[in-house]
């Protein structure tokens, strides 16, 4: 694009300059998102023997162990080295004792996986009871008398601290707790400790929101909070964000090696502050609701699919987050891959 002659040299700083080539472009921009930042959420359920997309997620499965062990192969082989296990038990009681067994479905993917992969692919187990509870909740419910059901907190974390061994024995590379109970990063650490796993790192889910931008991932674990309640007992209030920093000083106190914003684009400030204040790796969640609206609106023709989906992803870096947890990771790899061929 030709600098217009009669202007030229006035202003003496014109940014257009810069922008006048896609290779230019490409040369001067300030953020790239790389298939290597990307961990991809996935999830196994018990007892089936094909896998169901989850309508609410369109692209993305309940898997079997062996379609979810040809998944993370093939998300390998396109250059996505991560990925976040979740699990769809059939049964589910009131400690969520499948986070736990030995025998509970995201241990048994795991020791295939890791069977599989061994170490060519960074395993990571989200840390959580909601899914393996029959009240939905994430965590040990009592009944206060006053505002019905709350959670134990410090009943909580030793059920995840079970986990976390759990999810280390069966070959997890690294453990996500995502639970929001207080020290429960600590708790993890020590058992992890106590138990041979001292090399295991934890992804802490450090600054999550009590969001409504979750409701298909309810979808795609079968989750339902019993009686229509919430979560906002234990997760943060999306009007606070100094609150985000307490919380992220606290997990790396008691032990995080990584810490987490969630869910993402619409916390690109707290992104933003969090990186500012510490020094350790900093994953963000695109979550379930970010990606769902994507897919609706371009399935509508309202919006470029290629297009938002990429600005986010960008969007997401550029306010400071080193990891991205996203079900775009499998398309993001494809296209990157076809472009280095072209
Ligand atoms: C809790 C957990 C949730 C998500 C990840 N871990 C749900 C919740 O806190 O209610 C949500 C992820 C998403 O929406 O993509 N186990």
């Amino acid at each position: 694009m030709p600098v217009d002659a009669a202007t030229a040299g006035y202003p003496a700083h014109r940014p257009r300059r810069l922008r006048t080539t896609a290779a230019m472009r490409d040369l001067v921009a300030e953020t790239r998102v790389d298939t290597a930042d990307l961990i991809a959420p996935l999830f196994v359920r018990e007892s089936i023997d094909a896998p169901i997309e989850i309508e609410s997620l369109p692209g993305v499965y309940q898997d079997t162990v062996d379609s979810l062990r040809r998944r993370v192969a093939g998300l390998a082989d396109l250059g996505v080295k991560a990925i976040m296990l979740f699990g769809v038990p059939t049964t589910k009681d009131a400690v969520g004792s499948g986070a736990f067994d030995p025998d509970g479905i995201v241990q048994v993917a795991l020791r295939q996986l890791r069977a599989d992969l061994g170490d060519d692919v960074v395993l990571m187990a989200d840390l959580c009871v909601d899914e393996y509870t029959d009240h939905g909740h994430c965590g040990i419910v009592r009944d206060d008398g006053r505002s019905g059901a709350y959670v134990d907190n410090d009943a909580t974390i030793e059920v995840y601290a079970k986990a976390a061994v759990a999810q280390a024995d069966a070959g997890a590379h690294v453990v996500a707790p995502s639970g929001m109970m207080d020290g429960q990063v600590g708790a993890i650490r020590r058992a992890l400790d106590e138990h041979g796993h001292a090399a295991i790192p934890i992804l802490a889910y450090a600054a999550k929101y009590a969001s409504g931008l979750y409701g298909p991932f309810r979808d795609a674990v079968d989750v339902e909070i019993v009686g229509g309640g919430d979560r906002k007992g234990y997760q943060q209030d999306p009007r606070n964000a100094r609150e985000a920093l307490v919380e992220v000083r606290a997990d790396l106190e008691q032990g995080a090696d990584m810490v987490m914003v969630k869910p993402a684009l619409a916390y690109l400030d707290i992104i933003h502050e969090v990186r500012r204040h510490v020094d350790v790796p900093l994953a963000a969640y695109h979550v379930s609701g970010e990606y769902s609206m994507i897919k609706a609106a371009s399935a509508n023709g309202w919006i470029d699919h290629d297009a938002v989906a990429t600005e986010h992803l960008t969007a997401i870096k550029r306010a400071g987050a080193d990891l991205i947890l996203t079900y775009f990771a499998g398309w993001f790899a494809e296209r990157a891959a076809g472009k280095d061929t072209t």
